[in-house]
């Protein structure tokens, strides 16, 4: 299923997309540009394969870590209402407004250990599609990036990964950055929404299984 984008939607997602940057740049906060959209190209993709309507997948991706731009671990509704108040600037139809701001809503809650599951196939493509960039050799730069920021050890031989019943305990989390595959990267391969996702995830998951086997060979000065 190739979808196109109608061209009366273009300047919308140009604009969302420059607004986007601009706001991010401005920050230096860690939560990078560039991971907005390779979020917004790996939505594509699976929309391309899944279907769904092209013009709230590329909205709800583009403005999905909205809330986290300035106000991080917040209200959650701060999301949604900055979503809303630039898609009315814009004067987007009131229904893709609506399904937009319920995904970047959606996509926030971090609760129940992850397990919302995404009530529409647009909001499924948009979870795929972030999940998919915790993954693979990106995954890999950005969870030793976030360990040293938080400055996390690389590896603490014998410390087992926790099992976080909550997202508070989640965060303050201070364990490894290899426990960090072991507790969230290697369980995302089986929690993708659709099949394209799971399609990529299988190899960037390889890959990452990959890189732990030659990581544990060489601590151990076996290779
Ligand atoms: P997103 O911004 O996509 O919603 P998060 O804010 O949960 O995702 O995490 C951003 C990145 O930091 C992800 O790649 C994630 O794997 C990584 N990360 C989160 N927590 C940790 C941790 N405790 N150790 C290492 N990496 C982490
Ligand atoms: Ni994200």
């Amino acid at each position: 299923m190739i979808l196109e984008r109608r061209t009366d939607h273009i300047p919308t997602v140009q604009k969302t997309a420059a607004h986007v940057r601009s706001l991010f740049e401005g920050e230096g906060t860690g939560h990078d540009w560039w991971h907005v959209e390779r979020v917004w190209k790996n939505a594509l993709y699976i929309a391309k394969g899944e279907g769904g309507d092209l013009f709230v997948v590329e909205l709800a991706a583009l403005l999905h870590d909205i809330a986290d731009w300035k106000f991080h671990g917040g209200d959650e509704s701060v999301g949604p209402q900055k979503a809303r108040a630039w898609l009315e600037s814009l004067a987007v139809d009131g229904a893709t407004i609506a399904h937009v701001c319920e995904i970047i809503a959606d996509i926030s809650f971090k609760g129940a250990g992850e397990t919302k599951r995404m009530p529409t196939l647009e909001g499924m493509i948009v979870q795929d599609a972030d999940r998919l960039d915790a993954l693979g050799a990106i995954g890999i730069a950005r969870a030793f990036a976030y360990g040293g920021h938080k400055g996390n050890p690389l590896h603490n031989p014998g410390e087992q990964p926790q099992h976080h019943e909550t997202f508070e305990q989640y965060k303050k989390g201070r364990g490894s950055t290899v426990n960090h595959f072991y507790e969230k990267l290697l369980l995302l391969k089986n929690m993708m929404n659709t099949e394209t996702a799971r399609e990529m995830a299988a190899e960037r998951h390889r890959y990452m299984e990959e890189y732990l086997r030659q990581f544990f060979l060489e601590w151990d000065a076996r290779r």
